[in-house]
């Protein structure tokens, strides 16, 4: 995600965009960018690094800060390290046009190589920057004004985009559309004055006014004119339906939710496309992943691959454990990096490492990527921060695109993680014979379904918050889980002890019978998987165990379940799906579980006691 903020009309644009793009941090903040265009000059500040960064580097230049019309950007990147190079805004080849984007454009290699040929040069790696000069030579070739050249481009594209484009030549008027990614138009009085931004916190105190674009939508936004919606694809005209705000300034920027956390919850289902988008590619039954692809030899000829994380990175690599030798029957060791950097282990150039990490920036993780490389192994990180240490450090990598993770507690960084996993997987099989073609194009079908599953599985937010509500006051609790989902039982425990600091324990189902089962009483509420096809009876059986000792069950089973359903205190039912792919469906009622116990208990759930979102410290 990124932010982006624009302001055309009669005050000053600088104050606006640049507390705009301040309010939007929290969409992005690896750097930043202001357009500020004088009448006659469009005025260019840029930096890696925080707006705070970029506000002191503007200081010192007063001349960028004179104008009525202006545009902002605060980046997370997905094309392109974050450097002063890649920052938004961007400018066109012949600098009249200069453009600001959240979102991925997949097709842009293609649409470069072509400019390329046209004569077009670029300065910076950003899909962005393509984005902007396909949209002039549209206008240099049709002879078009911007709308329309906008309006011809965005035909051609595919991905996700909110963007704003501004024309030297045109200063009356700024061009927005999207398509996945989103943009808010805030409407000044008698149209004087106009706002675009990714949400209405940048303009909430000077209007309530708001005009929220449908994907496949553009608007021509003109001072004392108005605003003209169209559909891109064939450019039909839009009647647009002006909301008044009644949102606060603090809500807004947690997109209405209470809390990041449930926000990111929430936000799993785009998250996951995301992270599969131009990976998975159904029509060519393919998993496309330079990353892999470039060193596959690697990976097919190696001895074992060694997972190192922490924490719910090091969960996502269990899960990665049963992935890859269910699936490419490659042997694998997990590992938490702590552990693995001290034990003075044997790694050799026959050792694939594969490190997770949301920050990128977990000192135990860099720490034994370093040891591992110095020993020969090779090195591939899955890190959801472009050009984190981690990122920077390995042979090879994948990014999960799952957005800023702002709530220190990991929803959608695990999810994510976990998606990059079976597609890393999935590819190993394919490439190494030992998933049926069948079996492996069924994969991708079922892949492709999983967001919209994730997306119905929300809905029980309310069955959750019921079942929360009945347990927050306990003081031990159990989660159980075999096969896939045992990962996901140690997952689940996490999330409960780190933001409601109720004592949790994950176990492997069978194992509960070699101790903890002399903890059961009728205060112990015990969270049990028990999916259709993840040893089923054997986890019954578990079930039945616990209900003899006066234990109350949560159980989590597939959608139709019977049995289990008769015999637990409480049951929450996810869609059915590949086993290997339920733990991307088991999660989402433990992670919501936690967050609505804590909330009920009055903890800081974004923030919890003793916690920090990256440790980068030992
Ligand atoms: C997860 O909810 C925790 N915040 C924590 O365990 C986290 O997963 C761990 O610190 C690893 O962080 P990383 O993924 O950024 O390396």
């Amino acid at each position: 995600m990124c932010g982006i903020s624009a302001y055309i009309g009669y005050r000053k644009a600088y104050p606006i965009v640049i507390n705009g793009l301040k309010r939007l941090e929290y969409r992005g903040y690896d750097s930043a960018g202001v357009m500020i265009f004088d009448g006659e000059n469009m005025h260019l500040s840029k930096t890696k690094g925080k707006v705070s960064h970029l506000e002191e580097i503007i200081k010192s230049k007063p001349k960028s800060k004179v104008g009525n019309i202006g545009m902002g950007h605060t980046r997370w990147a997905t094309h392109g390290v974050p450097n002063d190079v890649n920052s938004h805004p961007h400018f066109s080849q012949s600098g009249d046009l200069v453009l600001v984007h959240n979102g991925i454009i997949e097709n842009y290699d293609t649409i470069k190589k072509e400019l390329i040929s046209r004569g077009y040069s670029f300065k910076s790696d950003t899909d962005t920057e393509v984005l902007v000069n396909l949209i002039e030579e549209v206008k240099l070739t049709e002879g078009c004004k911007l709308g329309k050249a906008v309006q011809l481009a965005l035909t051609n594209v595919v991905g996700a985009y909110a963007i704003a484009v501004f024309d030297k030549n045109r200063p009356n008027e700024i061009i927005v559309a999207r398509l996945g990614s989103p943009i808010a138009i805030g409407v000044g009085k008698d149209n004087k004055e106009f706002f675009v931004a990714s949400d209405a916190s940048p303009f909430v105190e000077y209007t309530k006014d708001a005009i929220y674009l449908e994907d496949e939508e553009m608007a021509i936004i003109r001072v004392g004119k108005g605003v003209k919606v169209h559909k891109i694809m064939d450019d039909a005209l839009v009647q647009p339906e002006i909301q008044k705000l009644q949102m606060s300034l603090d809500q807004i920027e947690k997109g209405g939710f209470d809390h990041f956390m449930l926000k990111e919850i929430y936000e799993q289902p785009k998250a996951i496309t995301d992270t599969f988008r131009g990976r998975m590619l159904l029509e060519e039954k393919i998993i496309k992943m330079s990353s892999i692809e470039t060193y596959l030899d690697k990976f097919l000829n190696a001895n074992r691959i060694i997972i190192v994380a922490c924490g719910t990175s090091w969960h996502a690599g269990l899960v990665g454990e049963y992935l890859f030798e269910d699936l490419a029957r490659i042997p694998v060791e997990v590992e938490y990096a702590s552990e693995f950097r001290y034990r003075n282990p044997i790694i050799t150039n026959k050792d694939v490492v594969i490190a997770i990490s949301q920050s990128g920036e977990t000192a135990d993780t860099l720490a034994a990527i370093k040891l591992a490389k110095s020993m020969g192994a090779f090195v591939y990180g899955i890190c959801n921060v472009v050009g984190s240490s981690i990122a920077r450090e390995t042979h090879s990598g994948a990014y999960t695109h799952a957005g800023p993770e702002i709530g220190v507690a990991s929803t959608k960084a695990f999810t994510t993680q976990i998606t990059v996993l079976t597609l890393i997987a999935l590819k190993l099989g394919q490439a190494k014979g030992s998933i049926p073609q069948h079996n492996f194009e069924n994969y991708l079908e079922k892949m492709q379904l999983i967001p919209k599953q994730v997306e119905e599985l929300l809905q029980i937010d309310e069955k959750v918050k019921e079942i929360a509500s009945v347990y927050k006051d306990a003081k031990n609790c159990l989660y159980l889980g075999r096969g896939f989902n045992f990962p996901v039982a140690l997952e689940g425990a996490l999330k409960l002890k780190e933001i409601s600091y109720i004592h949790a324990e994950g176990y492997p189902a069978a194992e509960m019978k070699h101790g903890p089962i002399a903890l059961i009483d009728e205060n112990m509420p015990i969270f049990v998987i028990a999916t259709n096809k993840g040893h089923y009876e054997k986890v019954v059986s578990n079930i039945q165990e616990i209900k003899s000792r006066a234990g109350k069950i949560i159980a989590i089973v597939t959608e139709g379940d019977v049995t289990v359903k008769e015999i637990a205190d409480h049951y929450i039912e996810v869609p059915d799906t590949e086993e290997a792919l339920t733990p991307l469906l088991t999660t989402i009622p433990l992670q919501l579980l936690s967050y609505h116990i804590a909330v009920m208990l009055g903890k800081n759930v974004d923030q919890p006691r003793n916690l920090a979102k990256s440790v980068t410290v030992e």
